[in-house]
């Protein structure tokens, strides 16, 4: 059993690194031509798949992911670590029925939209509750307005995005000094169990951007993006290629954590309906780009500033969310950067925090490189 120390480092592990187990498993197996050009299938990169064989390879780790997240459980609640395609725990095989029943309800009753899927049932337990929950305090059932407002998220009514957008360009810098931002060197720390990780981060407008954090056991865990590739490294497991919604993520941090337009990051802004955060009023932007779902941007009214970004990936079972927080903004040389930003997933969260900042000065290339082999750690068992 881990500890919960190691559960902790386990989990942030995953949320620094996003998936790099998944490509271990990838990479790690011997090379099979597929029979015919394009990308992999599930069911040509693993050894035993049986429901998910026809999504493309790169999907089958965030799928996983979708899984765990719905029913609030790790990898090992249906696998033996170092033993994916193992069929020896009941979970997993329950797991693959499940699958099949979830398509077929898809296929039934909406036209084979993802309508259901596991978390409209398990809603982040292994065990779905089918009695309704009588909740600590009262709370008023849904009433039709409050589900009109809820459905008109996305409504084309709304006002323009430009003011919300042109209030937080000024507040980081004014359109004229972003323009002069060129790079960022920070040194940052991110809490890990009891104790602290050091976090170096460079970033270089428009979007490239890299993190190495200084993982306990001296190896390093880097997340790079350096404006048209991503990549992960983790201590102990290959380098690993981020698929495309990995680098639509990557990419997104990026242009954020360097303040810049977001008018250039987006193809179309819209407001939606404007929200509270801790109390205080926020307008919501819906930064829209093709084949993508829309990002939520949460601008605070009084400030400008962008507070939150939830953005949302795709997975054929259903879609995976990450919210990242901005705040501690301090003025930078006119710049006003984030000094800390907390990532969270559904059963994860970590927080970064800058200790120093120093703008504008040459990063050394190398930096964003993409290493060709796996940083030195120690061998892989
Ligand atoms: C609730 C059960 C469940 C959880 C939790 C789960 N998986 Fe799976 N996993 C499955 C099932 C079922 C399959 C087989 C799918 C199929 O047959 O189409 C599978 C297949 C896989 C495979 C393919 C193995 C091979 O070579 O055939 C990998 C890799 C994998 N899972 C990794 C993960 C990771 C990493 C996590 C944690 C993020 C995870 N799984 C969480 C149920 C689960
Ligand atoms: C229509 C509702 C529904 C959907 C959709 C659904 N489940 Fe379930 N699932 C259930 C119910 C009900 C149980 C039985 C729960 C219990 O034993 O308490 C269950 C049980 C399970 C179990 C066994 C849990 C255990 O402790 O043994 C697993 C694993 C599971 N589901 C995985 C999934 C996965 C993965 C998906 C999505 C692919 C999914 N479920 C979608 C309703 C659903």
């Amino acid at each position: 059993m881990p500890s919960n120390h190691g559960a902790i480092v386990r989990r942030v592990a995953i949320s620094v690194a996003v998936l790099s187990a998944a490509t271990a498993l990838i990479s790690g197996k011997p090379a099979q031509a597929p029979p015919s050009a394009g990308p992999k299938t599930a069911v040509q990169a693993f050894k035993n798949i049986q429901v998910l064989k026809d999504i493309p390879a790169d999907q089958l780790i965030p799928s996983m992911q979708f899984i765990a997240n719905s029913l609030g459980v790790e990898c090992d609640f249906c696998h033996v670590e170092g033993a994916f395609d193992k069929d020896d725990k009941d979970e997993k095989k329950t797991a693959r029925k499940m699958m099949t029943m979830m398509i077929t309800i898809n296929q039934e009753n909406f036209e084979g939209k993802k309508e259901v899927s596991c978390n409209t049932c398990h809603r982040g337990s292994p065990h779905p509750q089918g009695i309704p929950i009588i909740t600590a305090e009262a709370r008023e059932p849904m009433n039709t307005e409050a589900m009109e407002h809820e459905h008109h998220d996305h409504d084309a009514q709304m006002p323009s995005a430009d003011p919300v957008i042109d209030a937080y360009v000024k507040a980081v810098v004014g359109s004229d000094a972003i323009a002069k931002l060129k790079s960022a060197s920070e040194k940052a720390n991110m809490a890990m169990g009891p104790g602290k990780v050091a976090v170096e981060i460079y970033e270089e407008a428009p979007d490239r951007r890299v993190s190495i954090a200084h993982m306990p056991g001296g190896a390093d865990s880097v997340t790079a993006y350096d404006g048209s590739e991503g990549w992960l490294s983790f201590p102990k497991r290959p380098l690993r290629i981020m698929n495309a919604d990995e680098q639509y993520a990557a990419k997104l941090d990026a242009e954020f954590l360097l303040p810049s337009d977001p008018r250039k990051a987006f193809t179309e802004l819209k407001s939606a309906k404007p929200d509270t955060i801790d109390g205080k009023e926020v307008n919501v932007v819906l930064g829209i780009n093709p084949n993508q779902p829309p990002v939520k941007l949460y601008f605070d009214k009084e400030s400008g500033l962008l507070v939150r970004m939830v953005r949302y990936a795709n997975t054929p079972l259903g879609i995976n969310p990450t919210q990242v927080d901005f705040a501690d903004y301090r003025d930078q040389h006119g710049a006003k950067l984030p000094f800390q930003w907390t990532i969270a997933r559904p059963f994860s969260r970590f927080t970064m925090k800058v200790d120093s900042v120093e703008l504008n000065t040459p990063i050394d290339p190398s930096k964003f490189a993409k290493p060709a082999a796996p940083p030195p750690g120690p061998p892989a068992h």
